[in-house]
């Protein structure tokens, strides 16, 4: 019962699309239909600018965070508990990058979740989601290429995950959210590769 309602909860929290609604009230705009069409942190930067950037990057990074761990308070009421180990806060974690992708509220067009996996994967498993944040942002830096670099992160933390599996440090649950947020992220991702192996990909800070 806990796990479903943390998928429930995390869903309609993760359907908040606030590149949308911030794009809405600063501009009257839907950022859908402007720059690369992604309702995220960084179509914000490109349309509206560092500042509304920031807070959207935040906010959809807090989403993923508090429905992770809205799951694991409800984990923890003894009548709720699935008793599977980490099950409620990894499905809870998946459910709310679906509601960020796919907005009940916003006609099922959202962003591709990078920010609202930041948050999920940094609460479950901070440490793998550093190492391969720090080679992300590096790769950011040196190409612009934001895509680039969040696709490193989510594969990377997912790698690094599975290398460790055998140290028993995460539960398998986590793992095979990892995995799952990998392949999500290849597919929401997938413009942006075409882009990127053909050398046409946005790069940071471009108009
Ligand atoms: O935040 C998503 C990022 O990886 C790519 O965004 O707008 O360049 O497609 P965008």
């Amino acid at each position: 019962m806990g796990v479903i309602l943390s998928i429930i909860i995390a869903y309609l929290i993760g359907s908040i699309s606030f590149s949308y609604v911030i794009a809405k009230k600063i501009k009257k705009i839907d950022i859908r239909k402007h720059g690369s069409g992604n309702a995220g942190a960084t179509n914000t930067l490109r349309v509206l600018g560092k500042g509304p950037a920031v807070i959207v990057l935040l906010l959809d990074i807090a989403k993923g965070m508090a429905a992770v761990w809205i799951a694991a308070g409800l984990e923890a009421v003894p009548f709720l508990s699935s008793g599977a180990e980490g099950l409620a806060p990894a499905a809870a974690g998946l459910a709310v990058i679906l509601g960020h992708n796919w907005p009940v509220y916003f006609g099922f067009k959202g962003g591709k979740g990078v920010a609202t996996t930041i948050g999920v994967i940094s609460t479950l498993f901070f440490f793998p989601a550093v190492y391969a944040g720090i080679v992300a942002i590096i790769v950011i830096i040196i190409t612009r290429y934001v895509s680039l670099g969040s696709l490193l992160f989510i594969i990377g933390t997912s790698l690094l995950l599975i290398i460790t599996a055998g140290s028993g440090t995460h539960p398998v649950s986590y793992i095979l959210l990892s995995i799952i947020l990998s392949v999500l992220a290849v597919w929401t991702h997938r413009s942006n590769i075409e882009r990127l192996v053909k050398g046409q990909e946005n790069k940071l800070g471009a108009k």
